[in-house]
């Protein structure tokens, strides 16, 4: 085999045999092929395309180019994942709730990326939290709690970890076959056996249309089915923040309250209804309402609460912020920003919003900043709401004066206002898996 031919085979819009891909996998992973070989093949794979055997393939490859987790946690693995999210902090919201149901929940999750923020850069906002834990102690917590949160370990899938380097930096991110094989082959090394993907769409989202986030969710949901690992895929909108607050110890505060039986609103929503496929996909349900009765139990009877102090207390961090939220950092600068004009909030530009709240430190600029676990803000209005000038449309919560300034403006021309009522955002737009596509309206 050599890697030319294989480079050759996709130019000319051939469908590679797993040999062909096997071997380039392995050659990416051990590092025998070099960049310039494996870019050239990655761009006839964006422009050519992969058919759902070789994806599927592609998938099993990269999964197995490094360990393979097949963790014992006395039950079936479960896993979430987000293809990137502004204020989203489900995980932190389902996690604890499915396993006060019984469900098993292994997670890994990334750092906060570009404007969109991270798992792992919020729960260490939790004085103490460790987010890197060998594996053998990740899946004694699964096991004895029932919910684990950690930083992606660098022992899964090192193929893909070279091949997204790669990607990033020459034009082939935006493949659905990349990209479906990229997620779900971390997700199967880590062991997950039933997997629900939030795939979020519209503007700065991975996938810029409804047609092409349905793609990608029917690609996964196939590649589940050949390799024998149930996936389900939600494709929601983010054209506004999910949950109220931005910022890592403010996300962090806004699960808490909501496991606290103190907060609704559309995090909750998606985070109950994400929760309730888990549970489905775990067989430890039989259907939507019987799901969702049972997460809302746990709210309500503080279950949910007591799994996620367990789970801090077990990954080193300070349970007790689950019962007085001000132990989180707090900033120094915390001030409103008011309306300017009166109207309907129109539209909100999720991105910009992101942004803000990464230039006031909640984000990463560069590899190496360092996160302010503190700043960020709270949303005090939403799309389809009425506002009139002076009104609070936020809270900032900023490292000082001058940063809230700057956080003031990126806010104010992230939002659009109408003289009219507009109808409010869609959260989730349809639910894709093996029985096909079912539009959900929530
Ligand atoms: N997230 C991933 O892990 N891989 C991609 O290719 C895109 C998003
Ligand atoms: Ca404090």
């Amino acid at each position: 085999m050599d890697i030319l031919s294989v480079i050759e085979h996709k130019k000319k819009k051939m469908a590679l045999t797993k040999e062909e891909i096997r071997f380039f996998v392995q050659g990416a992973a051990e590092g025998t092929l070099p960049d310039y070989q494996l870019a050239a093949l990655l761009m006839a794979i964006r422009l050519n395309g992969m058919d759902m055997q070789e994806t599927a393939c592609l998938t099993d490859c990269m999964a197995r180019s490094g360990a393979m987790l097949q963790p014992d946690v006395g039950g079936i693995p479960l896993d979430k994942h987000s293809t990137g999210g502004v204020g989203d902090t489900t995980t932190l919201v389902l996690a604890p709730l499915v396993a006060a149901c019984g469900g098993k929940v292994l997670k890994m999750s990334g750092r906060g990326l570009g404007h969109t923020g991270g798992t792992v850069d919020k729960l260490e906002s939790i004085p103490g939290m460790q987010v890197e834990l060998d594996e053998e102690t990740f899946v004694n917590i699964v096991r004895q709690v029932g919910c684990c949160v950690v930083g992606q370990s660098k022992n899964l899938a090192p193929a893909d970890k070279r091949l997204y380097a790669l990607r990033d930096v020459t034009g082939t991110v935006d493949s659905v076959p990349l990209i479906a094989s990229s997620i779900l082959s971390k997700k199967f090394a880590s062991g997950a056996k039933a997997i629900v993907l939030d795939v979020k769409v519209g503007s700065g989202a991975l996938m810029p249309t409804l047609q092409d986030a349905v793609h990608l969710a029917q690609t996964m949901v196939q590649i589940g089915k050949i390799l024998s690992r149930p996936v389900s895929c939600v494709i929601s909108g983010m054209e506004e923040p999910l949950g109220s607050h931005v910022g890592n110890a403010l996300e962090v505060k806004e699960a808490v309250e909501i496991l606290q039986g103190k907060v609704q609103g559309p995090l909750k929503d998606v985070a109950l209804f994400l929760g309730s496929r888990m549970l489905i996909n775990a067989g430890l349900c039989e259907n939507e309402q019987e799901a969702n009765d049972k997460l809302t139990a746990a709210i309500e009877n503080g279950a949910g609460l007591a799994k996620l102090k367990e789970m801090i207390k077990a990954q080193g961090g300070l349970p007790d912020v689950c019962d007085d939220v001000s132990l989180l950092p707090t900033a120094p600068c915390i001030r409103p920003v008011l309306a300017k004009e009166s109207g309907w909030l129109a539209a909100t530009d999720g991105v910009a919003l992101g942004m803000a709240a990464q230039k006031m430190g909640a984000g990463r600029m560069t590899k190496d900043d360092i996160i302010d676990p503190a700043v960020g803000f709270i949303m005090k209005k939403r799309i389809g709401d009425r506002v009139e000038k002076g009104d609070e449309i936020a809270i900032l919560h900023a490292s000082g004066a001058a940063s809230a300034d700057e956080a003031e403006k990126n806010i104010l021309s992230a939002l659009t206002f109408s003289p009219s009522a507009p109808s409010p955002a869609r959260l989730i737009y349809a639910l894709v898996d093996e029985k096909g596509i079912q539009e959900i309206h929530l």
